[in-house]
């Protein structure tokens, strides 16, 4: 699928299982987020470009690569991206963060704003927005949306799981974006949930329902 990257490495599919099992307790499922977040992070930011500074190790002096360019920001959508943010953090601690506050409505699917708040210059950043599922993509697309009216045109999407029909729209809306994933599931149910999924991100993380 074009401008989309399946991230399969063994490791990302082992935790995923787990994550999947719904017996599987929601202390483990938000460390396998964080872990798989590590890896996706890394996946992600794999083509960022370098430049050479000059520094001085005990020994002798000698230029060495740093990433170049404006700190990265991530792009949260609320609740459940902030299991993907905290890994991408780990990992890249100085990343500018901006958090995008959205709920499904359970009729419409529709998503809705309820919170937005990012650095005022995201124009020459990166912006990965995170989420870690793409079903509908209406969450997705709609965070997308708020961030470029921000100012962002260089962003990247990443989730855990992603539905084809969300891919469909997400890609439709929003053809400049990739879109990184740990697997591409079968379809959406009648509820707009990711068949077979892991159920609901956010009460899974966060043990409520
Ligand atoms: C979930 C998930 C995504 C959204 C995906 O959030 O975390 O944000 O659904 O569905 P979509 O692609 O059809 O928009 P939810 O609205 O349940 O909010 P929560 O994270 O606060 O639980
Ligand atoms: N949101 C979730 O958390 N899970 C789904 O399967 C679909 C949307």
């Amino acid at each position: 699928m074009e401008n989309v990257t399946v991230v399969d490495h063994p490791l990302v599919q082992h935790k995923l299982t787990i994550m999947r099992n719904k017996e599987t307790s929601t202390a483990s499922f938000r460390r396998l987020l964080r872990e798989i977040s590590h890896l996706l992070c890394y996946e992600i930011t794999r083509d960022l470009e370098l430049e050479d500074i000059d520094i001085e190790t005990p020994i002798q002096p000698m230029k060495s690569p740093k990433l170049k360019g404006k700190k990265l920001v991530f792009a949260s959508i609320l609740r459940a991206g902030n299991g993907l943010l905290e890994g991408m953090l780990d990992l890249v601690p100085s990343a500018r963060v901006s958090h995008i506050g959205l709920y499904r409505d359970p009729e419409s699917l529709e998503a809705i704003e309820y919170y937005f708040k990012a650095p005022t210059d995201v124009a020459d950043r990166l912006v990965v927005v995170v989420d870690p599922m793409l079903a509908t993509a209406n969450s997705a697309i709609t965070a997308v949306d708020r961030i470029k009216r921000r100012g962002a045109d260089n962003l990247r999407f990443l989730c855990l799981l992603a539905a084809p029909e969300g891919i469909k729209a997400f890609q439709k809306a929003h053809p400049d974006v990739p879109i990184f994933t740990a697997a591409i599931d079968e379809q959406l149910n009648e509820k707009g949930y990711i068949v077979p999924g892991l159920g609901d991100a956010g009460d899974r993380m966060y043990g409520t329902r």
